[in-house]
């Protein structure tokens, strides 16, 4: 049995203070025990919503990550200060930063590999555009964005990776893949991590993320493959979040 995991990804939203507010909010619910609950939250945001967490079983993930673990790199944060933080979880790849800051599947790689030797958890983030979803090449493009993100890592590492499928014309957008869209493609990309790492492709979670809202969480939920979400928009509110978790 593979534990859902659903994620809040805040982006670029939430002070120090506006964090604080929405964390003690959430944790005003009761909260799905089954599910394990990860907020990706600002670098800033890092330090205060960690105490703010502690003695609960919220996990906390930074939004990216340099590969390097101290340097000339102006601006950038390295693996070493997330774990001093106690971070658990990364994002990795996510779209908006393949899409504004010209991320590559190399980077992408060059991070998971130093995130899994830092004892951080990736979530690698995959998804094809609307361009290429409507020249039909969706399963051609996940699939390179997972056998070049994956290269190199070994099978131990498998199970402590977490996949992200967003297809980018479902974020932000208010349009999402239907429940058996996104399934189809879940259970393709499983089949992919299969072709690499054989039957540990039924270890590794696999999540959906585009518009995932309290309305179709658990049609998405319900299906055989999906193992959570990734949350953009309705993870900035608690009522919306909680109710994500207790789907
Ligand atoms: P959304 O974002 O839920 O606002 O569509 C998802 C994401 O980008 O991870």
């Amino acid at each position: 049995m593979r534990t859902p995991i659903i994620a809040g990804n805040w982006k670029m939203n939430k002070t120090i203070e506006e964090g604080l507010d929405l964390v003690e909010a959430i944790k005003g619910h009761t909260l799905n025990e089954k599910v394990e609950v990860v907020l990706c939250v600002p670098f800033t945001d890092i330090k205060p919503i960690k105490e703010s967490i502690e003695g609960t079983a919220i996990k906390l993930g930074a939004q990216n990550m340099h590969w390097e673990d101290a340097g000339a790199y102006t601006g950038e944060i390295s693996p070493p200060m997330l774990k001093e933080l106690g971070v658990d979880y990364v994002i990795l790849g996510h779209s908006e930063r393949r899409q504004y800051f010209n991320e590559s599947d190399e980077d992408v790689n060059k991070k998971m590999k130093s995130a899994i030797n830092h004892g951080i958890r990736p979530i690698i983030c995959v998804g094809e555009s609307l361009e290429e979803r409507e020249g039909q090449r969706e399963k051609e493009v996940v699939k390179a964005q997972i056998i070049k993100g994956f290269e190199g890592i070994d099978s131990k590492d498998i199970e402590k990776t977490v996949i992200a499928y967003e297809p980018i014309w479902a974020i932000g957008t208010g349009k999402t893949a239907s429940a058996e869209d996104a399934n189809d493609m879940i259970a393709f990309i499983r089949d992919t991590i299969g072709e690499l790492y054989g039957d540990l492709k039924d270890k590794i979670r696999i999540q959906y993320g585009g518009s995932v809202k309290p309305n179709n969480i658990s049609e998405l939920m319900n299906q055989s493959d999906i193992d959570g979400a990734l949350v953009g928009g309705a993870s900035l509110n608690a009522d919306d979040f909680v109710k994500l978790i207790n789907y």
